[in-house]
């Protein structure tokens, strides 16, 4: 079967069209096929950051260029898009961010340099991004160095932000970085190419016959299929329209499934309704892997330690699903039938998920513990929403993932808190009842005694967060 396609997009400074099968890596094309070998590759696995690339889409006459590691990303995305491999920031002199790594010593092997390189110069551009030192650990979040132990990296992005924080404008960073030379001059007429780019055809990558595998953001499929996938007919879902953001409709939040982890996050609507998301999210993978990993494929790769799914089980979600005999919609919790087994067949996909608009009746929290406390997955983890009137719980939901063979919803412990006024001791008998609900296996991440533990910690850390005025850490220390 012949999967090859034209792709048309621009890489760096040029127009160009590839003939090349969708699922194949944009780091391979990069780095085989165009011979930029300044893009390193290092884990293929989206851990080291040494392939980061920068991929622009047009947006309302503007590109918004997001940081991706190449090695988890299909041609078939590139379609109608700008590739910024570490060539296409090159210029003349150094650039400032550049110019930091060599004078703080951020550099030594140079193996990593490109990937942070790419990652700082990306940060500079997005609007979005706080330009401070708390914004330089996340920009270069999703890199890793063996030889500099990172201060002297740190200190480069300080030089970044002395050198050009001040002179950057909330409202368009790229046209002054490139006045500050900070970027070649050619960023300031992509829009306009972009936008003239004509598609070829056959451009959706249809393939008769042979059911094609689903990609989203491909951070776990990659990762778990990566040899097979760019001879395997694929249905790329970030290939065509861009992803709506959240919307309201009748009480309710409908979220795309496509939307990343790092839109929900960003998502006003999202921000209102939970306001600690952006410090959840921090504590859910790297600035890179956050613009890609998406919500539904975090529920469909049904890891029980998944992290978005166990904050979307505890909202009590329900999926839009279409693509078998007709469009349905069933609940989250109903959604895992055991170990990476869905209710759903494998036409299916989640098109949205959607869930109860919180108000201020209602009380969410999110709790995770892992080997490293950033950029690990979790040991064990845990979510809880509450509809209260006071201290009178009418509707309890609570999830727990890494204790059981799926992400797990506590039937049971939900049953019992509901139409209930807490006090300590409902909040001990809850635990208990939880304790019922799940057998936890030993593996690389814990024994099966430590993830008990765990998990009875992590539920009472959501009691007291929730309901502060009722329950106090004194009072739980007693009743343990
Ligand atoms: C370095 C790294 C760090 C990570 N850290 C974390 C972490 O801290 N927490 C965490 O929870 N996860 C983490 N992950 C895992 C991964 O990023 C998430 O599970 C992510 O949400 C997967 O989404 P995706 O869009 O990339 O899925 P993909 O890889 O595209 O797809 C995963 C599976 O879901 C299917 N699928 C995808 N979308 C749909 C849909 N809409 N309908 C039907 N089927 C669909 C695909 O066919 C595939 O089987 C990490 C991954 C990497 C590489
Ligand atoms: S090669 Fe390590 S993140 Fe891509
Ligand atoms: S300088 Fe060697 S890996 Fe970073």
């Amino acid at each position: 079967m012949n999967l090859k396609s034209p792709i048309r997009f621009i890489l760096n400074d040029q127009e160009v069209t590839a003939w090349e099968t969708p699922g194949r890596l944009v780091l391979d094309y990069l780095r085989d096929s165009e011979r930029l070998t300044g893009t390193k590759e290092g884990c293929k696995e989206g851990d080291c950051g040494a392939c980061t690339v920068l991929l622009g889409s047009l947006d309302k006459g503007r590109v918004r260029y997001v940081p991706m590691t190449s090695c988890l990303i299909p041609m078939g995305e590139l379609m109608g898009k700008h590739l910024v491999s570490i060539e296409g920031l090159n210029m003349e002199m150094l650039s400032p961010v550049q110019a930091a790594l060599v004078d703080c010593g951020g550099t030594q092997c140079g193996y990593c340099t490109p990937g942070f390189v790419v990652s700082m110069t990306g940060w500079l551009m997005d609007e979005t991004q706080a330009l401070d030192a708390g914004g330089v650990k996340i920009a270069i979040s999703g890199n890793l160095c063996r030889c500099t132990g990172y201060r002297s990296i740190k200190e480069a992005g300080e030089q970044v932000l002395d050198k050009l924080a001040s002179g950057l404008s909330g409202e368009n960073r790229i046209t002054d970085l490139c006045q500050k030379e900070a970027l070649p001059a050619y960023f300031e007429t992509i829009p306009e190419r972009l936008a003239a780019l004509e598609h070829p055809e056959n451009s959706d990558f249809n393939i008769e016959g042979g059911r094609p595998l689903v990609i989203a953001g491909g951070t776990d499929i990659y990762v778990q299929r990566g040899a097979e996938i760019p001879e395997t007919p694929v249905q790329l879902l970030n290939s065509g329209d861009a992803v709506p953001p959240v919307v309201e409709a009748d009480g309710n939040l409908i979220v795309d499934a496509r939307m990343s982890f790092q839109a929900f996050g960003d998502d006003p609507l999202i921000q209102e309704a939970i306001p600690e998301i952006q410090a959840y999210n921090y504590l859910i993978a790297s600035w890179p892997i956050r613009t890609r990993a998406t919500l539904g494929g975090n529920i469909c790769n049904a890891s029980p330690i998944a992290d978005m799914t166990c904050l979307l089980l505890a909202l009590d979600a329900q999926l839009s699903v279409e693509g078998g005999d007709e469009p349905r919609h069933l609940a989250l919790k109903d959604f895992f039938l055991g170990y990476k087994q869905l209710a759903k067949i494998e036409e299916e996909v989640i098109k949205t998920i959607e869930f109860g608009k919180p108000d201020g009746s209602t009380r969410i929290h999110w709790e995770k513990v892992s080997k490293r406390p950033v950029l690990d997955i979790a040991t064990v983890n845990s979510a809880a929403r509450f509809e209260v009137d006071g201290s009178f719980i009418k509707e309890a939901h609570l999830a727990l993932g890494g204790v059981a063979a799926i992400p797990l919803y506590l039937h049971e412990t939900c049953q019992f808190l509901s139409n209930q006024s807490l006090t300590a001791e409902l909040v001990m008998e809850a635990v208990a009842i939880a304790q019922t609900e799940f057998q936890p296996i030993s593996d690389v991440r814990g024994s099966a005694d430590y993830k008990r533990l765990l998990a009875r910690q992590l539920l009472l850390a959501l009691f007291l967060k929730c309901f502060p005025e009722v329950i106090s850490e004194e009072v739980v220390y007693e009743a343990l």
